[in-house]
């Protein structure tokens, strides 16, 4: 059910204390938000559900911190923010379901907002046995009449907070979720083409799922960003000393030929920056990718691959790209980032920004954010579902639907 079904069911939602599992995991840097997509994201549901009249409780989460109460992962600065952002405040607790959370939200008047503590300083949070969750969930149910689950970047976890939860409370599918699954269910059933994947990142082992289960649904794969030098080296190149997963190279060799046989064109780098050390203040120049010197690390792609696969977009109708094409962080190694992210602009038809890292580019680089059809607030959760995996959080809320 949605948040209207909760209201009804509830006979309303005024003077209701409701949970709310946002996902608020924003990158810090020494305590201070770089970027608060995420939070932003979250808002809408948050007041919505407090114009109805609810006492809104959020849990969320920040990093790992392992089951141990660790002040560098405290969510109090997104309570700060989140305060900033709506011009009210947010009520912070300083833990889940102890004093502080209980007299919070006992606090709390109709439409008041108040954040919890991380819940993952609770190792019972993400423990893998279902009954030690099940323990916890139970007590995080005793403070809400309600659980609105809104966290899409974590709802691929089966997790107290996420999944167990749902099965405590009459629960509903928070809006960002609700539109984030949209997005997916589109770029899974008859996705308009030509349908381009662009994918980037460091690690090609994260994205093997992907790539296998939309190699034949793609008609172009595009592949930048560290993860390419695997596949460089599956098609014989010397990579230098950039990133490669030698455990990977034979997976990758099969993946080229998959797609020479089913027609799908895979396009790798034909150019790449590089430089002899991981540091913003490198020395950068442009090699051909199947010339890297040996004691040459690629941070980028280069110009030429740049032009290819924004050329490569130009005409999709369907675009997902996840993971930058290079380390967008320094300025030297940003350029091919910033090519594939104002190609997506460009698309005439559903344009798709992966979540995580692409996300956080698109913003650092200064896009226009309103020029993406979509982006995603989970870069896990959206390569889980175009693995073809089911999502806990979201199977969780059909099996408890009335
Ligand atoms: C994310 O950052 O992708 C989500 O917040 C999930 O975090 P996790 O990978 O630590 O579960």
């Amino acid at each position: 059910m949605r948040i209207d079904d909760l209201g009804a069911e509830l006979g309303g939602l005024r003077g209701r204390t409701v949970l709310v599992r946002s996902d608020l995991n924003a990158p810090m840097a020494g305590g201070v938000i770089t970027d608060d997509g995420r939070i932003r994201a979250s808002l809408p549901t948050i007041t919505k559900l407090a114009a109805r009249g609810a006492r809104v409780v959020v849990m969320a989460h920040l990093g790992r911190p392992e089951g141990v109460r660790n002040g560098a992962y405290s969510l109090r600065p997104a309570a700060h923010r989140m305060s900033e952002l709506l011009g009210t405040e947010v009520a912070f607790a300083t833990d889940t379901v102890g004093e502080s959370a209980r007299s919070t939200v006992a606090g709390l008047a109709d439409g008041e907002i108040a954040l919890l503590e991380n819940v993952r300083f609770e190792p019972a949070e993400t423990a893998q046995a279902d009954q030690v969750r099940a323990a916890r969930a139970e007590q995080l149910a005793t403070l809400a009449d309600a659980f609105v689950s809104d966290g899409f970047g974590v709802v691929h976890r089966k997790q107290a907070s996420v999944y167990d939860i749902a099965r405590c409370l009459p629960s509903a599918m928070g809006d960002l979720v609700a539109a984030e699954i949209t997005v997916l269910e589109r770029l899974t059933e008859e996705p308009a083409g030509p349908y381009v994947v662009a994918l980037g990142g460091s690690k090609v082992s994260d994205k093997l799922g992907v790539i296998d289960n939309l190699l034949e649904k793609a008609d172009k794969l595009l592949i930048g960003g560290g993860m390419a030098y695997t596949f460089l080296a599956a098609r014989g190149f010397e990579v230098g000393t950039s990133l490669l997963e030698p455990d990977q190279v034979d997976t990758c060799r099969r993946y080229l030929e998959r797609a020479r046989q089913s027609g799908v064109e895979l396009l790798l780098p034909s150019d790449a920056v590089v430089a002899d050390r991981f540091a913003a203040d490198a020395q950068a120049r442009v090699v051909a990718a199947d010339s890297i010197p040996s004691d040459a690390m690629g941070l980028d792609i280069g110009p030429e691959t740049a032009r290819t696969f924004a050329a490569a977009l130009a005409d999709a109708r369907t675009v997902f790209w996840n993971g930058p094409m290079g380390v967008f962080e320094f300025d030297a190694f940003a350029e091919g980032t910033r090519a594939v992210a104002q190609a997506l602009t460009k698309v005439d038809g559903l344009a798709v920004v992966g979540g995580g890292d692409s996300a956080a580019a698109i913003r650092r680089l200064g896009c226009d954010e309103s020029a993406y059809g979509h982006i995603s607030t989970g870069g896990g959760a959206s390569l889980e579902y175009l693995e073809g995996k089911t999502l806990p959080g979201v199977e969780v809320l059909r099996c408890v639907a009335p």
